[in-house]
């Protein structure tokens, strides 16, 4: 396959009270419904569009310069592409410099190609779901889609990246994945991923648990001031690192299994709140 896996870039980056990256989750709708999918993809899923005020709460948070990414998950962003290209020609106007990158399934391959060519930066890039991309552990997409993909890729190198081939225990899960038995699953540490702006206006700590309501994810809204966002998801790590690896090496159970199974076990970490004056 011609897509290749993007290098993981530095975790955990904050730098005067902005993140070097975030995600933007809109909902779960999506046109499939993976039997592993940590988010509860489907088409019965919930979808609240962008809005500028959103937006305008990422441009506080993230790093506006060259470094800074912010990343467009789902949820299918394909299914809503007019608004996420309004959302990228807005965080542009505003002045966002940095990588932009949808993640998505690939299926509405023709929409995903007018996202990317939206962008007048030209930094836009997808990445693909591993399983629906090589047909293993989901249905394949539709050759028609990979091939206009695969052509796009090869005139525009390093456009559309392929995801990771590692599941994790998080939402739907491990157990329902009918995918070759040697992709990764298990591993005591948090990937310590960067957080997510969901549309409602929260702020949660994880991608990968964004459907998991629990206190522990919860690290501000678009009311408190972006320091402390940053600072609450600082005050996460730490907490990944001090409580919950320690859990999850004692007792032997994945990383994500812990924040799925065990969270009632592990007290969460003490966040700040404020209001900023700018909302
Ligand atoms: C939740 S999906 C949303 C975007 C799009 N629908 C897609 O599938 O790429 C984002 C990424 O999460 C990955 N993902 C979903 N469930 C996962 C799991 N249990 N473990 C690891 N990655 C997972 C998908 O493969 C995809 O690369
Ligand atoms: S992994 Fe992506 S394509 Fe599959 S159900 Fe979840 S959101 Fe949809
Ligand atoms: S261990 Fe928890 S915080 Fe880390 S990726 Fe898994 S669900 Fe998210």
């Amino acid at each position: 396959m011609i897509f290749k896996e993007r290098q993981s870039r530095d975790k955990g980056v904050i730098e005067a009270g902005r993140l070097m990256e975030l995600h933007l989750y809109p909902g779960n709708q999506c046109n499939r419904e993976c039997d592993f999918c940590t988010v509860f993809g489907a088409p019965k899923g919930w979808y609240t569009e962008y809005t500028s005020e959103h937006l305008d709460a990422t441009l506080r948070q993230v790093l506006l310069h060259g470094q800074g990414a912010v990343k467009f998950f789902g949820g299918e962003p394909t299914l809503n592409h007019e608004n996420v290209i309004w959302a990228i020609a807005y965080l542009r106007e505003q002045g966002f410099q940095g990588a932009i990158v949808i993640y998505s399934n690939g299926i509405q391959a023709d929409r995903l190609l007018e996202v990317l060519e939206s962008d007048p930066l030209d930094k836009t890039t997808a990445s693909l779901n591993y399983s629906i991309a090589t047909g293993d552990g989901a249905p394949q997409m539709p050759l028609s889609s990979l091939r206009k993909l695969e052509d796009y890729e090869q005139a525009n190198p390093g456009a559309i990246a392929i995801g990771h081939p590692d599941i994790v225990d998080s939402g739907r899960g491990v157990d329902p994945f009918t995918g070759e038995e040697t992709r990764p699953k298990v591993a005591h540490r948090c990937p310590h991923c960067y957080p997510v702006l969901k549309t409602n206006g929260q702020f949660h700590a994880c991608p990968f648990a964004v459907e998991n309501s629990a206190p522990h994810f919860q690290i501000g809204s678009i009311q408190d001031d972006p320091e402390t966002v940053a600072d609450n998801f600082q005050t996460f790590l730490n907490w990944l690192d001090t409580v919950h690896e320690p859990f999850a090496i004692e007792q032997d159970l994945p990383a994500c299994t812990v924040c799925w199974q065990h969270l009632k076990s592990l007290p969460p970490a003490q966040f700040k709140t404020t209001q900023s004056s700018s909302v």
